[in-house]
């Protein structure tokens, strides 16, 4: 048999590569490999006992109620941002500023502690050179022309540094005993002898935090803002909401709160899965179903390919997030029709973060600005290590609840009664 790459869409095959058989079918990105690996060595890339014991000392950190538990400081870290967004009629590409959000959102989640302007800077550096490199068609056996490959050296070279003294400070924060009291998970779960992958583990959740959740919301505001009634609802229930209540719930949230939203960003999910195409290396000569494969073929997988079939979705293309609403779907889809997490074992250990902050910060910026797009520009996707939405231009404008404008300050003050709004300009 000849090894040869397969694309499979059928959602039983995909069951039994990442889920029942997932021993035959092994996550690339072996240490021998590592070189042309893109991503920082971690619990994503890694495989065997080196990632069972990632996943494990990792796995408790991403708890239901671990990630709940971080909502108040994603809730005062949003409304911060959003009061220095810029308003007025000219529009202005919205997916940088919710990399910049949610690279925050991940720094504080992770070590409890905001790192400052710089140091994102070397991230996001660092995220732009590995998705130019992932879209980089050219993959040479060695450097030495490849400039998307020596950007990519030196971006995470100077990454690792800021993670390096990061993870440092959260040590002595650590050491001083203000773990316990802040609440502080990854690093306490690290001895100091650690610090090596752990300085890995943290450049790769920031990544993953940063690149995945800003495109996924940047796709969600794109769909709505195109879809102005779906926009009204979202908004509607938004405003039902006071934001104090609801990030100081204890723990409590769940996202059925806030069903609206939580639609839409699924429906966005399905659209734009961020995590649009992974793959698979069989580890000896098998078959699936009909089909021989040789070790060492690669089995890629599309979410994309399979939330756009019409044998799973009415209407595939057509953002109608009332879709999810009643539970129905969600009942009869296949387990891998809809799978913009990943699944198996090696499913997406931040789902839960994600779904929930990131719908805490959709709500955040419903409530703040009316959005407008401009009637020309179209966004457009761009398919490397992540679905990258370009273009999603907005303009912002201020709203205004009852005579007050939702600005200046770090937590919302409107309750149930101040729901009559008055939009300005
Ligand atoms: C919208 C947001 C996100 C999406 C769509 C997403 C999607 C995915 C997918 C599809 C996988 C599985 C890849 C595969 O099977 O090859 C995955 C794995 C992973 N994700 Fe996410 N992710 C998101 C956010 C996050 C966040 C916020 C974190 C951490 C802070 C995170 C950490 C990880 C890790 C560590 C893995 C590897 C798990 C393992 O191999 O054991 N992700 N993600």
């Amino acid at each position: 048999m000849d090894d040869g790459l397969y694309i499979v869409t059928s959602p039983e095959f995909i069951e039994a590569i990442l889920h029942d058989r997932n021993d035959l079918f092994l996550k690339s990105g072996s240490p021998e490999n590592r070189d042309m690996v893109s991503f920082p060595s971690s619990v994503m890339n890694s495989s065997g006992d080196d990632w069972a014991f990632k996943r494990k000392a990792m796995q408790p950190d991403f708890s239901l109620r671990q990630v709940s538990s971080a909502l108040q400081s994603t809730f005062a870290l949003t409304e911060s941002h959003l009061a220095q967004w810029q308003t007025g009629p000219t529009s202005r590409d919205i997916r940088p500023l919710l990399q910049q959000l949610c690279f925050d959102v991940g720094c504080q989640f992770l070590l409890n502690m905001a790192l400052d302007r710089e140091d994102r800077a070397a991230f996001i550096a660092l995220s732009e050179a590995i998705i130019l490199k992932t879209r980089d068609p050219v993959r040479l056996p060695f450097n030495l022309f490849d400039r998307t490959a020596s950007r990519l050296k030196t971006a995470r070279e100077s990454a690792k540094t800021v993670a390096q003294a990061a993870l440092a400070r959260a040590g002595q924060q650590q050491a001083r005993g203000r773990a316990a009291e802040l609440g502080m998970s990854f690093v306490n779960r690290a001895s100091l002898e650690d610090a090596e992958w752990l300085c890995d583990e943290f450049c790769a959740m920031v990544l993953s935090g940063l690149e995945p959740m800003s495109a996924a919301l940047a796709w969600a505001l794109h769909l709505l803002t195109s879809h102005p009634e779906v926009l009204n609802r979202v908004t509607a229930e938004a405003d039902l909401l006071s934001g104090v209540e609801w990030a100081t719930g204890g723990g409590s949230v769940n996202l059925d709160a806030f069903p609206q939203a939580r639609a839409a960003l699924m429906e966005a999910l399905r659209l734009f899965p961020p995590a649009w195409l992974t793959g698979r290396n069989v580890a000896r000569d098998t078959t699936l179903g009909n089909f021989d494969l040789a070790a060492g073929s690669a089995v890629m997988i599309s979410p994309w390919i399979n939330h756009r079939n019409a044998r799973f979705f009415e209407e595939p293309d057509r953002f109608r997030p009332e879709r999810w609403l009643d539970g129905t779907l969600q009942q009869h889809l296949p387990r891998y029709a809809f799978f913009p997490f990943g699944g198996g074992i090696r499913r997406c250990i931040g789902e839960h973060f994600s779904l929930l902050h990131m719908t805490l910060i959709l709500v955040c910026i419903l409530r703040r600005f009316i959005l407008e797009p401009p009637s020309k520009t179209r966004a457009k996707a761009y398919p490397a290590l992540v679905l990258r939405p370009l273009n999603v231009k907005l303009a912002l404008m201020p709203r205004v609840f009852a005579g007050e404008t939702m600005g200046g300050t770090d937590e919302c003050s409107f309750s149930r009664q101040s729901r009559t709004m008055v939009e300005t300009i």
